[in-house]
């Protein structure tokens, strides 16, 4: 008693962070495997790390940078943003990493009280960024039941009501699900963004994790910001680099997002946005020769879940996660079915009530190489196998 009288509403009613729960999980079961963290099993090109070690004395590496970014790293991404995104008329500030450019975002751009959009399933971080900032009207919409894709006509029908949600985001491809939106739909949400007078952020994190052909694309307007990240792609999750591209057009919005970034983390690591400069020199190709042998993993960890029967399975078709309906007996213990697996089986997954979807698991198919993916996936099947046959059995 009394305790939480010390400490704040905002931060108490925040949900606790289900990587913490899992790594928990993880660590009281010998010899656990895990296919739960969204990381990359690859580390950043080695010229790049060589490189790095050259600066690691110089004195510019410990003091601290402009607020923004490296000069010559952001006219490096300038160049990518207009290459790679199609992104022309954006300004770029470099954060530590995408998630505290999210929080940039959140507070520059809304006040407590307002009420934003995300669609479920949601990234897990974002919900809590704005849960901690006072934004406690986060209205969730539905995806497709097929594809998972956000519902542009629901989306349609929220913004057509009072009070206007001040910011809707997505992400693109999905994290937990890796669905990815087509550039239409991309538009389609933009528009009604624009009309309404609602701000679109889109988390482009996952952007070189794409499969099958199919291709990510980014859209560009002066309610548009969108967020990129170096974890995945370059291997540089412990860096701790990201970035913001938003309108050069909007209208003080570079000046506030300052205010806020000179409050946090005041610069990215300087070291770390060198180690970013070095990796961007070697290029996107680098990054989508590391990519294309996931989709081994992806087929291993598919054929591990087809216990939970056809259909059982959705997304995938970007980023490093699967996502997997359990059966219907489990819609509200999804954190229970993760408990009995790891405990039972040794392999742990992440549950989908953390992302807003209950009776769901987020498989990801990024941290494990083939041999080790092969190995958590004979555990998963074994799993699912007898979850299905008898049940979680102690
Ligand atoms: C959608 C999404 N955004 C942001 C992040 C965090 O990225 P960063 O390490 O750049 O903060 C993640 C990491 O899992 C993610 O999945």
């Amino acid at each position: 008693m009394g305790t939480y009288a010390k400490l704040a509403r905002r931060a108490v009613e925040t949900d606790s962070p289900v990587m913490v729960q899992i790594q928990e999980i993880f660590r009281g079961v010998k010899d656990a495997v895990s296919l739960a963290q969204g990381v990359v099993y690859w580390k950043p090109p080695e010229k790049a790390l060589e490189k790095v070690k050259e600066i690691v004395d110089e004195p510019f590496t410990s003091r601290y940078g402009g607020d923004e970014g490296l000069p010559a790293l952001r006219e490096a991404l300038t160049r990518k943003l207009q290459q790679e995104n199609k992104l022309y008329k954006s300004s770029v500030m470099v954060t530590a990493g995408a998630n505290q450019a999210f929080v940039n975002l959140v507070l520059t751009l809304c006040d407590a009280g307002d009420s934003v959009v995300m669609f479920a399933p949601y990234y897990f971080n974002s919900y809590m960024s704005f849960q901690m900032t006072g934004i406690t009207n986060i209205l969730v919409g539905p995806g497709n039941p097929k594809t998972l894709q956000p519902d542009a006509d629901w989306l349609e029908r929220v913004l057509s009501n009072k009070p206007i949600p001040k910011l809707v985001t997505v992400v693109n491809p999905g994290n937990p699900s890796g669905t990815y939106i087509p550039e239409p739909l991309l538009k389609r949400i933009s528009d009604l963004c624009k009309s309404a007078g609602s701000w679109l952020v889109v988390d482009n994190t996952y952007e070189y994790f794409m499969y099958d052909g199919l291709k990510h694309s980014c859209i560009e307007g002066d309610h548009i910001i969108n967020i990129f990240s170096f974890s995945k792609a370059y291997g540089m999750m412990g860096w701790r680099v990201g970035y913001i591209a938003y309108p050069a057009e909007a209208e003080g919005l570079g000046d506030q997002l300052l205010k806020v970034q000179d409050n946090i983390p005041i610069c990215a690591p300087i070291i770390s946005q060198r180690l970013a400069l070095y990796s961007l020199e070697i290029g996107p190709e680098w990054v989508k020769d590391q990519v294309k042998d996931l989709v081994k993993n992806r087929r291993i960890l598919l054929e591990a879940l087809s216990p939970l029967g056809e259909g059982a399975v959705k997304g995938g078709e970007g980023a490093i996660y699967l996502w997997a309906k359990l059966p219907d007996k489990y819609q509200d213990d999804d954190f229970e079915v993760v408990r009995w697996l790891a405990k039972r089986h040794g392999v742990v997954v992440i549950p989908g009530s953390a992302s807003g979807g209950p009776g769901y698991v987020r498989i990801s198919f990024g941290g494990l190489k083939e041999a080790d993916c092969e190995f958590a996936a004979l555990r998963l099947r074994k799993g699912l196998e007898e979850l299905v046959r008898d049940g979680m059995v102690q």
